[in-house]
């Protein structure tokens, strides 16, 4: 019940025969990329942060041909019509909306003075959109993966990723930072991918003991992003920052933000408090991963559920109850930790558990939330998987 609903392979020969069915041809170019969770480190990533995220096994594959012609002829499963653009032009930003995502990383290669030839693609997805699991960072990353292939242009992992970020930014108006595009990228089987968002650096931090389970449980319900709650956010946190004085919330103590409380609103007080004690709280999350310390990191996700709930004010009620009722079953029932994952305002939450109760953990956070909400959530595992690639036949 728990596992992956598809693997990746199943997915690619699926892409593969939609693609034949719908082009008539073979496709001979087959992209992956991963949607992502993140175990700590939330709201951090536009603050000079340090973020722990692992790319998940969902993921969006495109199959794809070369056309001959100067246009990209695009399609996806839940709108078969689809788009067709020219890849010889500069990009403006149009409908359908989702094509949007092409059409920025197809600019980023034109920036680089990179050709983009005519291509054919077809688009599937086992990602869940709306559900905080970065369905839009894997678009990103898996049209930039193609590209690469179709091009014959290799870029480094770091550019790509940000390139996928530069396409959110500028044809999807989200201002986010890089985490979602670096965990899609840079993912590795088995290994948690620590960034740090100052210097960019990546460094990955195994996970890989079996009696561990990540549960993923997405609430279904998805209070937009881009309905401008995650740039206000990203507001407070540049106010808050100039109000301290400092050139990046890495320079800045809790001392420093106590001392400039007076020059900011409370608020934005708050909201900093959040950025201070959750850039410490990662960094005290590696720390006890590496010494084996479940328990410490479990703590540290309640503690930064309840930072995001209370200071950052990015969960809601469905969150809430997740995180709560994993909390009730508690270490006796097999929970290690839990908290909301990703931008909020809904979306999913991460559950770190034992593997031999994560099923009936699963069973008691269905029972509960759908009695409270009258729906189910979502609930599947996910261990740390591969990043964007090129998947041969
Ligand atoms: C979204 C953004 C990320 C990050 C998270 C919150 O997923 O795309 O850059 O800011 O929200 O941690």
């Amino acid at each position: 019940m728990l596992s992956p609903n598809s693997t990746t392979q199943s997915l690619a020969q699926h892409a593969r025969a939609i693609f034949r069915e719908h082009f008539g041809n073979d496709a001979t170019h087959v992209a992956v990329a991963p949607g992502r969770v993140n175990l700590i480190g939330e709201h951090i990533d536009y603050c000079d942060g340090f973020v722990l995220p692992f790319a998940i096994e969902r993921m969006v594959v495109i199959a794809a041909a070369p056309n001959g012609s100067s246009e990209a002829r695009v399609a996806t499963a839940f709108d078969p019509e689809g788009a067709v653009f020219s890849v010889t032009e500069d990009q403006k930003i149009a409908d359908p909306k989702w094509s949007n995502y092409l059409r920025g990383v197809v600019q980023g290669f034109r920036n680089r003075g990179i050709a983009v030839p005519g291509f054919d693609a077809f688009i599937v997805s086992s990602l869940p959109g709306g559900a905080g699991l970065s369905s839009s960072a894997a678009l990103e990353c898996a049209v930039a993966t193609l590209l690469e292939s179709l091009t014959g242009v290799k870029l480094e992992t770091r550019e790509k990723a940000l390139l996928a970020q530069k396409a959110e930014h500028d044809f999807a108006g989200v201002p986010c930072g890089i985490m979602d595009q670096f965990a899609s990228a840079f993912g590795k089987d088995g290994q948690l991918v620590l960034i740090d968002c100052r210097s960019t650096d990546v460094e990955l931090v195994p996970f890989t003991d079996p009696s561990l389970t990540i549960l993923v449980s997405n609430t279904k319900v998805s209070h937009e992003l881009s309905d401008g709650g995650y740039a206000a956010r990203r507001r407070s946190t540049e106010d808050g920052l100039a109000a301290i004085g400092k050139s990046s919330w890495r320079d800045v103590s809790p001392e420093d933000l106590e001392s400039a409380s007076s020059a900011m609103s409370e608020v934005t007080f708050r909201r900093s408090r959040h950025v201070v004690g959750e850039i410490t709280r990662t960094m005290g999350a590696v720390d006890a991963l590496k010494q084996g310390s479940f328990s410490k990191l479990g703590q540290l996700m309640y503690e930064s559920h309840n930072s995001l709930r209370d200071d950052f004010e990015v969960s809601c009620p469905e969150l809430d109850h997740l995180v709560a009722t994993a909390s009730e079953i508690g270490t006796a029932g097999g929970v290690i930790g839990a908290r909301m994952t990703g931008g909020g305002f809904g979306g999913s939450t991460v559950t770190l558990c034992e593997t031999a109760k994560a099923e009936a953990i699963a069973a008691a956070l269905v029972k509960s939330y759908e009695a409270t909400f009258g729906f189910a959530p979502e609930i599947f595992s996910s261990r740390p998987a591969e990043g964007a690639r090129i998947i041969e036949d």
